[in-house]
């Protein structure tokens, strides 16, 4: 099966996934690697590892659909089956959920449904949660309220800073992303109301 992996950022979700393939973790490839920014630093983990990048820039499309309709013909051009976003600062509408050629998977850093959108980790910071965590979760058009797929907890300690816990909830991010693409891949899988159900992972 093929990986199409969406990022803005850093990568690390995406190193962690390159890493998981290099190690036999995970029974997949990556067939293209797409950025909405020039600039990130992500693009170049593909490159290290020869996986065909592309850059498609929001900005330069004159709608959200055509910008949608570029991503899902690179997508498909890839031969992907399965979408992952990986630190991918756009939100997709059902236009691209529809015609995307497989389930759009997404790494949250937080214990969804608790604290969705943005600096999730900063928010479970200052609310004070003493168990804080990653969600990975089937794209829908609701933000962040996809079915879970896998999730992980981390302790908040009392001398955590925003960015230690974010550091902490990171690892547990690389950890389930390999984890959840397991279970997608896995034929078995449905949803049942808002639930994934996978019965043999
Ligand atoms: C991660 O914390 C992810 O959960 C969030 O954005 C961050 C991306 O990090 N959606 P990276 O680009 O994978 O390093």
């Amino acid at each position: 099966p093929v990986l199409g992996v969406l990022i803005s950022g850093r990568g690390s979700n995406l190193h962690a996934i390159i890493r998981a393939i290099g190690d036999g973790r995970l029974a997949a490839r990556v067939g293209v690697v797409i950025s909405n920014r020039p600039d990130a630093g992500g693009l170049e983990h593909a490159r290290t590892a020869g996986i065909p990048t592309a850059v498609i820039e929001h900005k330069r499309f004159e709608s959200r659909a055509a910008f949608e309709q570029a991503l899902v013909a690179r997508l498909v051009e890839a031969g992907a089956s399965v979408i992952c976003l990986a630190g991918f600062m756009r939100i997709l509408s059902p236009f691209f959920l529809e015609r995307a050629p497989g389930p759009v998977l997404n790494v949250h850093p937080s214990l969804l449904p608790a604290f969705p959108g943005v600096d999730a980790q900063h928010q479970a910071w200052t609310h004070g949660v003493k168990v804080a965590g990653a969600t990975v979760h089937l794209v829908t058009p609701e933000l962040d309220a996809g079915p879970i797929v896998a999730q992980a907890t981390v302790a908040v300690l009392d001398d955590d800073t925003p960015a230690s816990l974010a550091a902490r909830i990171l690892v547990e991010e690389h950890r389930i992303y390999t984890e959840a693409i397991t279970r997608v891949l896995d034929a078995t899988w449905h949803v049942e109301g808002r639930r994934f159900v996978c019965r043999s992972r």
